[in-house]
Order: structure tokens, then C-alpha cells, then sequence
């Protein structure tokens, strides 16, 4: 029997993560797991009960405890239920990215996430993308997957992605958002966005998505091959 891997996607802000970890789990008939809608759906729950978003607020990793978070797989997109609500929508602004970002600053928070989404992954089958998925998260996933491109190129889709659900957004201030996020995700102390020694770094600034998803799953299969035979 063809072994279920454990694929995991990682990289910065608009790097194509979401797009390609969807088709691969299409073409490998696995299951797609955002990491980002988790700490998303959070930190919307938390701007709406005004809540701080101080590196050491206790207060966060308590109504991490008691919140839902749900994805579900609907029609090759994934829906987000926060304590049942369908927020897939609500998270998508550059308000609640940013606030994603701030929370994951908390160790409790992540830790909290991180549980969840190991629940979610240790059967197997899975595409799971995020920051940490392949350093923290699983760090014997079989495949992963490091993808980044230039900044310009990564602010570009993102500003195209607003234009398309007709958000009116400054194409210079969401590269400095994108930076701002970043150097964040990079610079916090708890489970930074980093590359794993392992991770195969791909750049799709000048890929067709299509490419690189197929890229994936040759080397998915390949994985999957040596695991079978190991
Ligand atoms: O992938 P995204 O842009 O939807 O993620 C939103 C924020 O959530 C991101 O800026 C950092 C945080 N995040 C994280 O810290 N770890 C993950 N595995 C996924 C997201």
C-alpha cells in the first residue's frame, strides 16, 4: 500500500503556499490544512472581544483554550468556522493578517495551535502549510517544502488578490504590510519562520503554479517510494 505522508509547506507571505498546497493535496488526494486560518480565525475572535495582543497576555492563550476552529474541506476550497460561525471571509482582511501575525507571538497560543494541528496531521495525507510546519510542527514530515519569492513579487499578488474581491488597497502600503509581517514572523522567539535544514527552498517568482505543484508531487512520490522501501 502507497504509504500517506505527511507534506509540509512553508514560507513567507504570499508566496504561493495556499494555491500550491491546495492542488497538491488535490493531485495526491490528500487532506489541505491553512495553518493560518487557525492563528486568523483567533485573532478575529480576539479584536472582536478587544483583547491585547501582548506577547505575554495570559488572557489570549485562555480564549485560545475555549475557541473552535474548524476547516472543512468544501468543493477543493476550505471553509473556517470559528466556534461554528463561517468566518472564511472575515479573516481574508489586512486588519486580521495582521493581527494573525501579533498573536503568534504568544508561546501559549501556539502551543495551544500547534496541538490541534498535530491532531489534524499525525494519520497522515495530509498538505499542511504555515510557518513552522516542517521545524516545529512535524519535524519528520517526509516532504517539505521551503517556498519564497521576492518581496515585490509576493506584495503584487497579494494587492492583485484584494483587487480581485474589489478591496481598494494601496499596492505600496501592502509591500510595507508584507515587510512589517515578515519581519515579525521571522524575528519572533518562539518558533520563527525559518527553513528546515531538510526543506527543499523552491521560488516561485518565476514559476507557473501548476509547475511547482507538479514539482511537489514527483517528489512527493519519490518520497513516498523510499519510504516503502526503507
Ligand atoms: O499564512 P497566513 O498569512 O494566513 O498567516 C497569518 C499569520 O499567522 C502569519 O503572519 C503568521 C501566523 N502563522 C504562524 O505563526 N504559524 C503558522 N504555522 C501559520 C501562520
Amino acid at each position: 500500500m502507497t504509504p500517506k505522508l505527511i507534506i509540509a509547506i512553508d514560507g513567507p507571505v504570499g508566496s504561493g503556499k495556499s494555491t500550491l498546497a491546495r492542488r497538491v493535496a488535490e493531485l495526491m488526494g490528500y487532506v489541505y490544512v491553512d495553518t493560518g486560518a487557525m492563528y486568523r480565525a483567533l485573532a478575529l475572535k480576539a479584536l472582536r472581544h478587544g483583547i491585547s495582543f501582548e506577547e505575554a497576555d495570559d488572557a489570549l492563550v485562555v480564549l485560545a483554550e475555549k475557541t473552535s476552529i474548524d476547516l472543512r474541506a468544501d468543493d477543493g476550497t476550505q471553509r473556517v468556522l470559528l466556534d461554528r460561525e463561517d468566518v472564511t471571509a472575515a479573516i481574508r482582511t489586512p486588519e486580521v493578517a495582521q493581527a494573525a501575525s501579533k498573536i503568534a507571538v504568544n508561546a501559549g497560543v501556539r502551543h495551544v495551535l500547534v496541538a490541534e494541528q498535530r491532531r489534524a496531521g499525525v494519520r497522515g495525507g495530509v498538505v499542511m502549510e504555515g510557518r513552522d510546519i516542517g521545524s516545529v510542527v512535524f519535524p519528520d514530515a517526509q516532504l517539505k517544502i521551503f517556498l519564497t519569492a521576492s518581496p515585490e513579487t509576493r506584495a503584487e499578488r497579494r494587492w492583485r488578490e484584494h483587487q480581485q474581491k474589489g478591496d481598494a488597497i494601496d499596492r505600496q502600503k501592502t509591500l510595507e504590510e508584507i515587510l512589517e509581517r515578515d519581519r515579525r514572523d521571522k524575528e519572533r522567539t518562539n518558533s520563527p519562520l525559518v527553513r528546515a535544514a531538510d526543506a527543499v527552498v523552491v521560488d516561485s517568482t518565476a514559476m507557473e503554479p501548476e509547475e511547482i505543484a507538479r514539482l511537489v508531487v514527483l517528489l512527493a512520490k519519490e518520497g513516498a517510494a523510499r519510504t516503502t522501501t526503507n
